[in-house]
């Protein structure tokens, strides 16, 4: 088996300047890798691709091709973001691709969870692979693989899901972050001058939105998880709690109820809110958001975002509920 144990006199990168010689060691090691030739990565904009591919821009330059994939299932301003730190910011080669239609288009009327999840990893490796296979003289395939996916340790399920790519088309991995856990890729992500909330943002689910867009996805819906979604996040960043509170969303299930606006009836979706503390995902616990918070996000959801009538607060720990829905 290749080594996929991390050197046990590692240090651990807790400080800048530990964070500085690791670049330098990997730059070095890159460059020794990969030499004259050419690099393909996913870019999600997620800490480990972004991290993985500040480091290759550093070591390669345009010789690392990056892919970012809009399936129309992420936060809103993140691909975006990804545009232009990457292209604009940090000059990468960078091939946008908007596959919103075609994702959505796939989803259609499926309700099941795990169908859903199956669909947009299909279709992620299916866009990629066409990307591609339009590419001469790519030999490396990057990957943001740290080493909690290599120990499997808990359910936060690796979201390297480019693994599946067909025969012809498997390239040698570059794999810099291999032997890292999350704390050093965000002070390493940090070094390399990425934004904090690039760096230091909250889990994120690779099916992304698509979960929290409960049933069949439509796009009406999904635009209300979208920014309902979008809202809290800027709530909890003015209040102080980004980076304090593990994970925090918004999600929309598949029904309406009765409500009233301006005076008349409206049947519409609720949002439910849901903010948790843990250390692994193994068990969460909920954080507990002043009042006034609460009452402040409440308001804005129900008169900024399109369709919806009323917001509900998730107290539920992990056990006996999950941290997503779905
Ligand atoms: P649950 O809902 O199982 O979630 O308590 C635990 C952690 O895993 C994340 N999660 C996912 N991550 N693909 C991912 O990459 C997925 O399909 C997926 N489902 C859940 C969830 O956001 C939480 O951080």
């Amino acid at each position: 088996m290749e080594n996929n144990k991390r050197p046990e006199n590692m240090e651990r990168i807790t400080t800048k300047e530990l964070a500085l010689a690791f670049i330098d060691e990997q730059i070095s090691a890159l460059r020794e890798q990969i030499k004259d030739r050419k690099v393909l990565l996913a870019l999600s904009g997620g800490v480990d691709s972004s991290v993985v591919a500040a480091l290759l821009i550093k070591a390669i330059g345009d010789r690392l091709v990056c892919v970012h994939v809009n399936h129309g299932l992420l936060r809103k301003g993140e691909p975006e973001q990804v545009v232009r730190v990457f292209r604009d910011e940090l000059g990468a080669n960078l091939i946008y691709v908007d596959a919103v239609d075609r994702f959505l288009d796939k989803l259609v009327g499926v309700s099941e969870p795990e169908k859903k999840r199956k669909i947009i990893g299909a279709e992620f490796i299916r866009v990629f692979e066409e990307e591609a296979r339009k590419l001469d003289g790519i030999e490396f395939l990057a990957q943001g693989t740290i080493y909690p996916d290599i120990l499997e340790s808990g359910p936060v399920k690796a979201h390297h899901n480019v693994g599946g790519l067909p025969e012809d088309l498997r390239f040698e991995l570059v794999e810099p972050l291999k032997f890292l856990f999350k704390d050093e890729v965000r002070m390493v992500g940090h070094t390399l001058g990425l934004p904090d909330n690039m760096v230091y943002r909250q889990p994120f689910p690779g099916p992304g939105l698509g979960v929290r867009c409960l049933g069949a996805i439509t796009r009406d819906r999904l635009e209300a998880v979208r920014e309902s979604d979008a809202i809290l996040r800027e709530e909890f960043a003015n209040a102080g709690l980004q980076g304090r509170v593990w994970q925090y969303f918004t999600l929309v299930p598949d029904y309406k109820s009765v409500g009233v606006k301006e005076g008349l009836r409206s049947f519409e979706w609720p949002v439910i809110i849901r903010a948790v503390n843990t250390r692994d995902a193994m068990t969460a616990t909920i954080e507990p958001i002043p009042y006034e918070l609460l009452g402040r996000i409440v308001d804005r959801i129900v008169h900024e975002v399109k369709g919806v009538n009323r917001v509900l607060y998730d107290l539920t720990p992990k056990p006996t509920g999950t941290i997503e829905w779905e």
